[in-house]
C-alpha cells in the first residue's frame, strides 16, 4: 500500500474530539494528520454510519443496538456532548457524509468495516458498493480493513480494486494464508500484543504492518524504528510533533 503516512488519526483524533464524528475528522486534519481511521457499521435500514460500538450509549445520547435503529433515528442523536460541551450537536455521520468531507479536505482514510454481529457480509458489501460508486480514482487514498474476514471477503468480491488490510489483535497463526486469500496488502495489529522482534521479522519479509493504538511518542518511535509502516493514534499531533 504506497502512500501511507507514519501517523494515522485513530477514530479521527479520539483524544482531541469525539470519535467517529465529522468534527473529529476535521480536527485530525487541523492537527496535521494526513490519514485518519474510522469505524463503519450498518443501521437497521442498511445505511453505513461511523460508530465503534454495537450499542449507542457510550458515544451518543441514545441507547440500544445500532443495527436496531434506523439511520434517521441515529442521525437525530448527539454524538459530541459526552466528549465535551463544545461538541454538543455533533451527530453520527453517515459514511457518505464522511467521504464528502475527506474529499473536501484531501484526507486519506482507513475505513474499518465494523459489522454488528451477524452482519459481516452485508456491511462489507455496502461499504464497498458505496466506495465504488462515490470515490473518484483521483481522490485521496482509501484502505479498507476489518477484523471480520467475511467482511473483507465481501469487499473483495464487490470491489476488488479497493486496497484491503487484515486487522487482528494478536498476530494470527494463519495470517499469511488469509492475507493471500483475501488479497490483503497490509496487516493491522495491536501493538501491545506484538513483540518488537516479531515486528522486525514481518517487516523484513516485506509485510506492511500498521499498529494500534499508540499514544506516546516514545512507543511510536520504537515501533516505527522496528519496521512498522504506521501507527494509529488518538492524539496524532503529539506523535507528529515528536517526529
Ligand atoms: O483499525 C485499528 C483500530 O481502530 C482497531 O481497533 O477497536 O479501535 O476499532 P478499534
Ligand atoms: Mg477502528
Amino acid at each position: 500500500m504506497p502512500g501511507l503516512a507514519p501517523v494515522i488519526g485513530h477514530r479521527g483524533a479520539a483524544a482531541r474530539a469525539p470519535e467517529n464524528t465529522l468534527a473529529g475528522l476535521r480536527r485530525a486534519h487541523e492537527l496535521g494528520a494526513a490519514w485518519v481511521e474510522f469505524d463503519v457499521m450498518l443501521t437497521a435500514d442498511g445505511v453505513p454510519v461511523l460508530i465503534h460500538d454495537e450499542t449507542l450509549q457510550r458515544t451518543t445520547d441514545g441507547r440500544g443496538r445500532v443495527c436496531r435503529h434506523s439511520a434517521e433515528a441515529i442521525q437525530a442523536l448527539d454524538a459530541g456532548a459526552w466528549f465535551a460541551p463544545q461538541f454538543r450537536g455533533e451527530g453520527v455521520p453517515t459514511l457518505e457524509q464522511a467521504l464528502a468531507l475527506l474529499l473536501e479536505l484531501g484526507l486519506h482514510a482507513n475505513v474499518e468495516v465494523k459489522p454488528a454481529t451477524g452482519h459481516a457480509v452485508a456491511t462489507g458489501e455496502t461499504v464497498a458498493t458505496m466506495l465504488r460508486r462515490i470515490w473518484p480514482a483521483s481522490g485521496p487514498r482509501i484502505l479498507v480493513s476489518s477484523f471480520e474476514r467475511e467482511a473483507l471477503g465481501a469487499v473483495l468480491r464487490t470491489a476488488p480494486e479497493l486496497p484491503r488490510g487484515l486487522l487482528a489483535g494478536r498476530l494470527p497463526a494463519d495470517w499469511a494464508t488469509v492475507m493471500q486469500e483475501l488479497g490483503c496488502t497490509t496487516l493491522h495489529l495491536d501493538h501491545s500484543r506484538l513483540d518488537l522482534r516479531r515486528l522486525g521479522e514481518l517487516a523484513g519479509q516485506g509485510v506492511p504492518v500498521l499498529l494500534y493504538t499508540v499514544n506516546t511518542p516514545k512507543r511510536a518511535r520504537e515501533l516505527l524504528q522496528a519496521g512498522a509502516v504506521a501507527v494509529f493514534s488518538d492524539l496524532p499531533d503529539a506523535l507528529l510533533a515528536a517526529q
